[in-house]
């Protein structure tokens, strides 16, 4: 019989790898979207025909204890959350309420169907918890041992979900594990993220649609993967004969000035200065400056191995956004 899994978060990003990946696998897979979402669920129908759409929200519990009472799941991967830094700074307790207590509420959404013990549970952790300031470690970065000092409500919000997911482990015999990810990018990003916000802005300059792209801080540093990589370890968590909690990362740190060097380099421009223009409203109260992941433990214990290096990672985003606009300009013109 196939196995069943329950993705939330399944519109986003990581979710539509996940399900192409579990799809692939001979899985049956149930996603969980907002009621609302008439929009996303259009796209979902023809994008991802093969997931069954489960109507369910984060914050209340009792659709939850529906979702997995209808989609029986053998392994639940817990995507969904307010997920964009900037914007938890401006909705705090939004983002504690999807972020940190969705998890518990999900959790508890297992236990209250009875299948704590038969339903693997998968926590989307992120290098976010470590905010960036205990970096002495240099060229060695940091593992699941390193101290977290989350930096934004965001961080925070998914530090209490890790930690939750732990205890329900530890308290219940729960196969749950956390995968603690650093960055991961590809086409299927979100536009309001740093890597697609340049991508998109590069095609759009190499078609002539606009001149420049307005940015906040250039400085930081970030362990970008490609997200295709990233939900193979996530499945390869779950496959594991115990829960554990492991470190996604490339092991390489690069700034935004190298992402739009690159970037920029792919259209045949060698200086991008002239074209980034800084703008306050991008930047945060808070920054993280640096993240470097060491990924040796999912190396070592899942065999995991992230496939697409940096300088591939950019040439794929750039050149899907130019795919993208130009046939979004000729379906224009017609
Ligand atoms: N989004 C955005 N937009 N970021 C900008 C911009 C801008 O115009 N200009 C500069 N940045 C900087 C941010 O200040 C940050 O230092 C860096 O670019 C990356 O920002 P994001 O792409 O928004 O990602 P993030 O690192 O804050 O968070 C992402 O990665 C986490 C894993 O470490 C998100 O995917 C999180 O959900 C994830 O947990």
């Amino acid at each position: 019989m196939a196995k069943k899994a329950l993705i939330s978060g399944i519109t986003g990003q990581d979710g539509r790898h996940l399900a192409e990946l579990l799809n692939d696998k001979g899985y049956e897979v149930h996603g969980i979207i907002r009621g609302q979402e008439n929009t996303k669920k259009s796209i979902m129908k023809q994008e991802l025909s093969f997931v069954h759409l489960i109507e369910a929200d984060l914050t209340d519990q009792s659709s939850l204890v529906r979702a997995v009472e209808i989609s029986q799941p053998d392994e639940v991967y817990n995507l969904a959350a307010i997920s964009h830094v900037g914007y938890s700074f401006k909705n705090p307790q939004l983002t504690l309420d999807v972020t940190g207590k969705g998890v518990l509420n999900m959790l508890e959404a297992i236990r209250l169907n009875g299948m704590e013990k038969t339903a693997r549970f998968y926590q989307a952790s992120t290098s976010e918890m470590f905010g960036g300031l205990d970096y002495n470690r240099p060229g060695k970065g940091y593992d699941e041992n390193a101290l977290f000092h989350p930096r934004s409500p965001y961080g925070v919000a998914k530090l209490y979900g890790h930690w939750i997911t732990k205890n329900y482990r530890e308290s219940y015999g729960m196969h749950a594990s956390c995968g603690i990810l650093f960055n991961h990018e590809g086409p299927k990003r979100g536009i309001e993220f740093v890597t697609r916000k340049i991508s998109n802005a590069v095609a759009r300059i190499h078609l002539g649609l606009q001149d420049h792209i307005e940015l906040g801080n250039l400085d930081p540093k970030r362990d970008w993967g490609y997200a295709g990589d990233y939900v193979e370890g996530m499945w390869l968590m779950l496959q594991q004969p115990k829960p554990d909690d492991y470190v996604l990362a490339t092991g390489e740190t690069h700034s935004i000035k190298d992402f739009l060097e690159l970037a920029f380099k792919e259209i045949g421009i060698n200086d991008w200065r002239p074209y980034v223009k800084q703008n306050p409203l991008f930047m945060r109260p808070a920054e993280v400056d640096i993240l470097l992941g060491n990924p040796k433990k999912a190396e070592e214990k899942l065999g995991w191995k992230r496939r697409v290096d940096f300088p591939g990672l950019v040439k794929m985003m750039v050149d899907h956004d130019i795919e993208l606009e130009t046939k979004a300009m000729k379906k224009n013109k017609k």
